[in-house]
């Protein structure tokens, strides 16, 4: 199969018009988006794939393959006559459809934001004024903070928020949307800072978490890619780095930059045009480089106690490692079993299914990525992925209507989790 050939040879025309005043949206209109089921079969699924133009949206091609098919190219897939299940009918008119279900419009001025905002996906701006407006649900216990900024000079922003007597307990670390496309990620972040904070001395829940840890919130911390996502390509997931010499290919992989493990090979790609690359040298981002800041400073005051980094989609908790299948965390028997139990307080509220497991054995090997990082040089006890819904109905791309029910669903799952470290 032909990876992303058309993509990239999309970007390499756009990044040589560089001055030309706008780059051209990317349309998935008529696009179809099938899982094609591998297993035992798939090389010759791959063999039957050679002449299509695709770009998969999973890494794992062990149980299934997930491509969004450009009009021109289905009939041609058709004929091949694969296993498949069909995930979007049109592609396009589904991304049209999340900013159709009744998004509500700009948040209000410096008022405490109310749960209508899970109603519908937002802009990059309108998330800034959501934090804004978020903070002064509660002015004494909480402060706007800044890891960094982003290649395109975006601030990468959050919120700092503790309980009683004063900020300064052990740090629960938790952020979203490094990965563009994967925009549930950042809703459901938001609903878990969103009913911490209003729930702050109503909500017994939400009172002892505060009292026990300082919770540190970013809900998007590829702003870039974020914006590009949905300005330019629903489907990007890199930041927006420079091409480097030699390249027309923008964008480096936050999720494989961070500096630790970061040249184990099979973790990672050194190819630009991956959408796995690396980068040039380790922690080379400005985005990787404030988080990385942001983590070394809280490891040298507070402390780490947990370390989130959420992303979609699958349903997956996984702990350390990502760069080793045999590396153990000191505490791996209790990471693991944190992440089954969390799966299963998810599953008894919502019924969602969860894989839960060390990373590298339960998904797949990845070097220079996030919970690497910050569980070893950031020294937090607990260093964890999530994969949020869903498991390859809708992937990227899930409908506004369950921005609420994986709010909730999250909500449950994690403050289960924070009770019980
Ligand atoms: N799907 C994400 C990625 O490809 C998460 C990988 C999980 N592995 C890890 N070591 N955290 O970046
Ligand atoms: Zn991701």
């Amino acid at each position: 199969m032909k990876f992303l050939s058309v993509a990239s040879s999309i970007v390499a025309l756009v990044s040589a018009a560089a001055l030309s005043p706008r780059e051209e949206k990317v349309s998935y209109d008529g696009f179809k988006v099938y899982r094609i089921t591998t297993g035992e079969n798939l090389a010759s699924v791959q063999d039957k794939l050679v002449d299509i133009e695709m770009k998969p949206w999973n890494m794992d091609f062990s149980k299934h393959i997930d491509v969004a098919i450009s009009p021109d190219q289905i009939e041609k897939f058709e004929s091949l006559n694969l296993d498949t299940i069909v995930m979007h009918e049109d592609l396009g008119a589904d991304i049209a459809a999340e900013w159709d279900s009744s998004t509500p419009s700009s948040p209000s001025k410096r008022a405490v934001p109310d749960v209508s905002w899970f109603n519908g996906y937002h802009s990059h701006n309108d998330h800034q004024t959501f934090l804004t407006n978020l903070q002064t649900a509660l002015p004494q216990n909480s402060e706007i903070i800044t890891s960094g900024t982003s290649v395109q000079g975006r601030p990468i922003r959050g919120i700092h928020v503790w309980g009683n007597n004063g900020k300064g307990k052990k740090a629960i670390l938790i952020h979203g949307n490094v990965h563009a496309r994967e925009w549930i990620t950042s809703m459901s972040v938001e609903y878990f800072l969103y009913q911490l904070m209003t729930g702050y001395g109503r909500d017994s829940n939400a009172t002892a978490l505060l009292n026990t840890y300082d919770f540190w919130i970013l809900p998007v911390v590829n702003p870039d890619g974020f914006v590009y996502s949905q300005t330019n390509d629903r489907l990007w997931r890199k930041n927006r780095s420079a091409a480097p010499a030699g390249s027309s290919c923008i964008g480096t992989d936050e999720n494989r930059n961070w500096p630790f493990q970061w040249n184990v090979p099979g973790g990672s790609s050194t190819n630009p045009c991956d959408e796995t690359y690396r980068g040039r040298t380790q922690g080379d981002t400005p985005e990787i480089k404030g988080l990385v800041s942001l983590v070394n400073q809280l490891r040298d005051s507070s402390g780490i106690k947990l370390y989130l980094d959420v992303h979609s989609y699958g349903q997956y908790i996984l702990t350390p490692y990502g760069y080793s299948c045999s590396a153990v965390a000191a505490n791996q028997a209790k990471h693991d079993t944190l992440a089954a139990n969390t799966g299963r307080v998810i599953q008894a509220f919502s019924g969602t299914t969860w894989i839960t497991g060390p990373s590298c054995s339960t998904l797949y090997a990845t070097s220079g990525s996030s919970t690497d990082y910050v569980g070893d040089v950031g020294k937090a006890e607990y260093s964890m992925t999530f994969e949020l819904r869903d498991k390859g109905t809708n992937g990227f791309v899930l409908p506004a209507s369950q921005i609420l029910p994986v709010g909730k669903e999250m909500w449950e799952g994690w403050k289960y989790l924070v009770a019980n470290l």
